[in-house]
């Protein structure tokens, strides 16, 4: 990929404050620019510098500028304020780093990253608390992946655990062959429900079951083989749920708590060893310092039960011993309900200080929070109950078709089925993927499927207008994608400075994990091409440089829009 133009900035002005003599501990703290009037982008660290040299700080940022090798970059630099300074690039600057290398953002340094999301519970179906997890993770596995990262996907299934125990009694309580019990299992929740009915009410049922819970935890072959097939069904039901959602997600992905059940016992007696873990009223626990944790929490990291028992957390740092050891992780990625921050910031330092992973192995929490309904209360159905995920991505593809056949009354049903699946979950993971993932946020049909704002259809929208200037045009996008471009106006240059910025963007998702940074990307994207596009003419121009001019930045735009949807697991569609 070529330098990026913040990376280039950084560099130039890194050498202009050592030639003004500031040392390197000062940062130059380089930012794109919030209006026009500032330029396009503004340093700030002469202030701070100042502030140190006890100079004055217009003056020293004025020497900044003297010094500061920007030939073919910039149009001009600005003193502002007291002491900040304005950058304006050069138009032909811009217009050199457009076409094809806008959308080649491989690193020279890559890593090998296993992102962990989705992870559902595999006694129940997926419902909505899974949605977050999925759509955040897989946009993630994509942004790393189009990188050149290499990326192992981690389905982290609970299916393993008591409830398994009760869920095989009552399978083979019911004693039925294998095409009735597939029937059986068609509805997990109902499954679900009744066998917990029975366990409730029922004691021998209950005994049994808990006597089913050891007998599969050692390895008994005639309960393993029934949970199995309950992990089987359970297992193709999220695929279904994926797939509906195009995930990247796959079977192969669904690396369930009971694979590491073997590494469980050897996990224990290292950190017992070692004197991380100890001994507590017979359980095994790990206790943390204030300092190690960041802030103060007396719960302990409980990695084995007074009856044996091993937990939750002993799965997840056997887990992260597998990532690390057999996969050769240099990166851990955990995309979890920010409910569980405590429990991951505890499964960090016990990796590192037991050396599981090493410190330069990075482990991450890419946190959210709760998905509320329009009653700003968590999600549930009229009746209080939860909401099954196929349910909620159904009624989004529906809602969708509906409004599909509205606006397109002539259409084919194939080709309003088509686009309603595609706008329906378009806008779900849009909804999602644009909030800052840490915060709560409110599940609107209505907002989500709105044509105008930040939504999916406005995006797709945008795209289907760029595209039809090509069809006009009787050309194509790919045809004027590398073809030169003269900047003439204001709108022609933020429009060229904000398709320039990608790789940066890019950089900042993976960096930070926050998809909604390359959601605005897309929506200012969309925005100031719609700019762009009434104050210039394109086709209507008479000057058939300027116009072809305008074609290529139409067509960096649509590619730009069509490799920024995708990185958010959304296809763009040539019409709507
Ligand atoms: N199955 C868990 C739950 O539903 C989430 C697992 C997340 N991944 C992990 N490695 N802990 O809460």
């Amino acid at each position: 990929m070529q330098e990026t133009i913040q990376h280039i900035l950084e560099q130039k002005f890194r050498n202009a404050f050592a030639r003004t003599g500031i040392g390197p501990n000062i940062p130059v703290v380089l930012q794109e620019s919030g209006r026009p009037e500032f330029g396009d982008y503004q340093i700030n660290g002469a202030m701070a510098a100042a502030k140190q040299l006890k100079q004055n700080p217009r003056e020293l940022a004025q020497k900044i500028i003297e010094n500061v090798e920007l030939t073919n970059v910039i149009e001009k630099l600005e003193l502002a304020g007291p002491g900040f300074i304005n950058i304006y690039l050069a138009d032909e600057f811009l217009a050199s780093r457009l076409g094809n290398k806008v959308l080649d953002v491989s690193l020279a340094q890559t890593e090998t990253i296993v992102v962990d999301y989705s992870a559902p519970n595999l006694a129940k179906e997926m419902h909505v608390g899974h949605l977050r997890s999925t759509v955040i993770g897989d946009c993630l596995v994509r942004v790393y992946e189009y990188m050149g990262n290499k990326v192992i996907r981690r389905n982290h299934v609970g299916d393993w655990g008591t409830q398994f125990g009760m869920l095989t009694a009552y399978l083979l309580e019911l004693n039925q062959n294998k095409e009735s019990l597939q029937m059986e299992l068609g509805d997990l929740e109902e499954f679900y429900r009744k066998a917990k009915a029975k366990f409730d009410a029922d004691e021998n049922f209950a005994n049994k079951a808990r006597e089913y819970v050891v007998r599969l935890q050692s390895g008994d072959a005639e309960i393993l083989a029934l949970w199995q097939q309950f992990v089987e069904v359970s297992l193709d039901h999220c695929q279904e749920v994926c797939d509906r959602l195009g995930t990247k997600l796959t079977r192969e992905d669904a690396v369930g708590e009971s694979r590491y059940n073997d590494l469980l016992a050897p996990m224990v007696n290292k950190l017992m060893e070692e004197g991380i873990a100890v001994d507590s009223n017979g359980a095994k626990c790990i206790f943390f310092t204030e300092d190690e944790l960041g802030s103060k929490d007396e719960t302990p990291f409980i990695i084995q039960k007074s009856d044996g028992g091993y937990l939750y957390a002993t799965t997840d740092i056997a887990a992260v011993y597998d990532r690390v050891n057999n996969l050769h992780a240099t990166r851990l990625v955990y995309v979890i309900d920010s409910r569980q921050s405590l429990h991951l910031k505890q499964l960090f330092v016990v990796a590192h200080k037991s050396h599981i992973a090493n410190s330069d192995v990075k482990m991450e929490h890419a946190a959210f929070g709760t998905m509320m309904g329009e009653d700003g209360k968590p999600f549930k159905t009229r009746t209080g109950g939860t909401v099954k995920l196929i349910d909620l991505i159904n009624e989004a593809i529906t809602r969708a078709t509906t409004l599909v056949k509205e606006r397109n009354p002539e259409w084919s049903d194939d080709e309003v089925a088509s686009l309603g699946h595609i706008l329906g979950v378009a806008a779900m993971k849009y909804a999602d993927l644009s909030k800052n993932r840490t915060t709560d946020y409110i599940f609107s049909f209505d907002k989500m499927l709105a044509f105008e704002g930040n939504t999916a259809p406005y995006l797709l929208y945008a795209y289907t207008r760029v595209n039809s200037i090509f069809l006009k045009a009787q050309s194509t996008i790919d045809a004027y994608l590398n073809k030169d471009i003269m900047i003439t106006n204001g709108d022609e240059h933020k429009l060229a400075l904000h398709i320039a910025r990608f790789a940066d963007r890019l950089i900042q998702v993976a960096k930070e994990n926050y998809p909604h940074y390359l959601c605005s990307y897309i929506y200012e994207l969309a925005v100031l091409f719609m700019k762009f596009y009434e104050s210039s003419p394109i086709l209507k121009e008479a000057d058939l440089a300027l116009r072809d001019s305008r074609l290529a930045l139409a067509a960096n735009t649509a590619k730009t829009l069509e490799v920024a949807l995708s990185l958010l697991g959304i296809p763009v569609v040539a019409k709507m």
